[in-house]
């Protein structure tokens, strides 16, 4: 198909979905490419904007293409995996995809816990902590928006790394001896708002992934509680799944 049929009984902005449905099969239309505006589409193909509009707005809510604010909507380029049962950090998970994984640190101090994560951490409400707020970035690309609460003796000398260049869990492996050795992370739906859409350079309202993680070193010792948000569309969360009583 690639003309909208005004005898079809499919309805046009459906037709139209299926046109640029197509295009991404065919890679005529690749990830990271922009497509045309609404204005260009319903003069291709005879159709109003708004049914234009309904088309793409129907692909971004399925995660085919994304908006980015006053630069127009693309094809989404294939979906990270994260495998959930394997504790990983963000720089590995990009390395083993071929990626390069760097930050952007917003800000990096010492904090005194609030009650929950005091209660995550299992330290007293008012200690401090090492926080750290980054929007993570795969090969330029922003994809999530990452607050740590790390807690161990001595861990204000993070605020002296270069967390923007260095992966956090790669430090606590070898400079720090607390290596992340099990965590414990819910996953929750939810919509961006206007700040954090501005970073991840999404439309406000788009689909996000928050992410809570609280992760230990040896003796289950908690050392980080980490709240994430990941864009939705960029991002796949994996689990292999086993039947553990099968009875016949
Ligand atoms: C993931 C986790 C965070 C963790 C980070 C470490 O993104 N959600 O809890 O802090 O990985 O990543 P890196 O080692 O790249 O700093």
């Amino acid at each position: 198909m690639s003309i909208i049929s005004r005898n079809s009984p499919l309805p046009r902005y459906y037709q139209l979905k299926e046109i640029m449905r197509e295009k991404i099969r065919g890679e005529e239309w690749k990830p990271g490419d922009l497509i045309p505006s609404e204005r260009e589409l319903s003069e291709q193909y005879g159709i109003s904007r708004m049914t234009a509009r309904q088309a793409i707005t129907e692909l971004v809510n399925e995660g085919l293409f994304y908006r980015e604010q006053g630069r127009g909507t693309f094809v989404s380029r294939h979906r990270i995996t994260q495998h959930l049962t394997q504790l990983t950090g963000f720089t590995q998970d990009m390395q083993a995809r071929g990626q390069r994984a760097s930050a952007h640190v917003l800000s990096a101090r010492m904090w005194p816990a609030d009650e929950k994560i005091a209660e995550r951490l299992h330290i007293k409400s008012g200690d401090n902590v090492f926080r750290l707020h980054r929007l993570r970035i795969a090969d330029g690309d922003p994809l999530a928006l990452e607050t740590s609460f790390i807690h161990f003796m001595g861990c204000e000398r993070l605020l002296e790394e270069d967390l923007n260049a260095h992966s956090l869990y790669h430090l606590l492996d070898v400079k720090y001896g607390q290596p992340p050795l099990e965590a414990d992370q819910e996953l929750e739906a939810g919509l961006v708002g206007a700040d954090e859409a501005r970073l991840l350079k999404i439309s406000v309202g788009s689909p996000v992934l928050y992410t809570r993680r609280t992760t230990y070193t040896e003796r289950k010792q908690p050392i980080e509680y980490a709240a994430s948000m990941y864009c939705g569309h960029k991002y796949t969360f994996y689990t292999h799944l086993q039947r553990e009583h099968f009875v016949r």
